[in-house]
């Protein structure tokens, strides 16, 4: 290994480390009645605990440290006084800045007992990314990446969304080259060995069509349907990869 991708992987795996650890702390007081102004806070603190920074925080102008995205909000919902009930899905998205680089994350939660439906959402969402990721190493095509993610959702029935992707990751939060989650094999640019990026497969029950809300950041289904959400920081290996954002908590 470089000694350039020895020392990133090291970073990365840091920074990534501290970012799953708060959305295990985040998992500990999920329940019905509690505010997303509370989670933002949880992520907060963790993270300054660990001697990291949280990316998102000022951010291109974005409020908080972490994205809360409940039901139909498909990414960057802020954090606020909102009150999660009973029934909700929820995303929560959080990116650790340490030493000088990012680690990304992020995980759907269930708040109380959730329908069938959205169940099976959740799952299909998480069993996708796995599907982009357990592809990787040296030689396939981000495409391939793609077909993977989006040959699974389909088969259930569920779109991807298109109007957000992965990115690379590193000394800068967003960086070359774009991750699409929707694809063909054996098409785009070849991933190398040493590169680290992001697979983040935004999934809806309904149609794939997103909007933006006029706070600028919060991204819904047009169609108001339920969307979900997991994200991990990879690193791609001559044979193989690393997942940088593996939780102690959840597999
Ligand atoms: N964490 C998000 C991502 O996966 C980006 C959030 S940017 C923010 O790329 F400003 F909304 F926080
Ligand atoms: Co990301
Ligand atoms: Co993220």
């Amino acid at each position: 290994m470089k000694e350039s991708t020895k020392e990133s992987f090291e970073k990365t795996r840091i920074a990534g480390s501290i970012a799953a650890g708060a959305l295990d702390e985040v998992s500990n007081i999920i329940k019905p009645g509690i505010t997303t102004d509370e989670i933002d806070k949880i992520c907060y603190e963790y993270i300054n605990d660990h001697g990291a920074y949280s990316a998102p925080l000022f951010y291109r102008g974005f409020p908080k440290s972490c994205c809360t995205s409940p039901n139909h909000v498909v990414c960057h919902g802020i954090p606020s006084d909102k009150i999660l009930k009973e029934g909700d899905i929820l995303n929560v998205d959080v990116t650790a800045y340490k030493d000088g680089w990012h680690g990304d994350t992020s995980r759907m939660f269930e708040v109380g007992k959730i329908s069938v439906k959205a169940k099976k959402l959740i799952d299909t969402t998480y069993e996708s990314m796995m599907k982009g990721i357990k592809i990787l190493k040296e030689g396939i095509q981000l495409g391939d990446i793609g077909h993977a993610i989006q040959k699974h959702v389909e088969a259930q029935g569920f779109s991807v969304v298109q109007d957000f992707c992965g990115h690379g990751i590193g000394q800068s939060f967003h960086e070359e080259p774009t991750i699409l989650h929707y694809g063909k094999m054996r098409t785009g640019k070849k991933i190398k060995a040493g590169m680290i990026f992001t697979i983040e497969p935004m999934i809806n029950l309904g149609d794939y069509q997103t909007k933006v809300l006029n706070d600028g950041w919060t991204a819904v289904t047009k169609d108001k349907s339920l969307s979900a959400q997991f994200e991990h920081t990879v690193g791609i290996t001559k044979d193989g990869y690393e997942i940088f954002t593996h939780s102690q908590k959840f597999s």
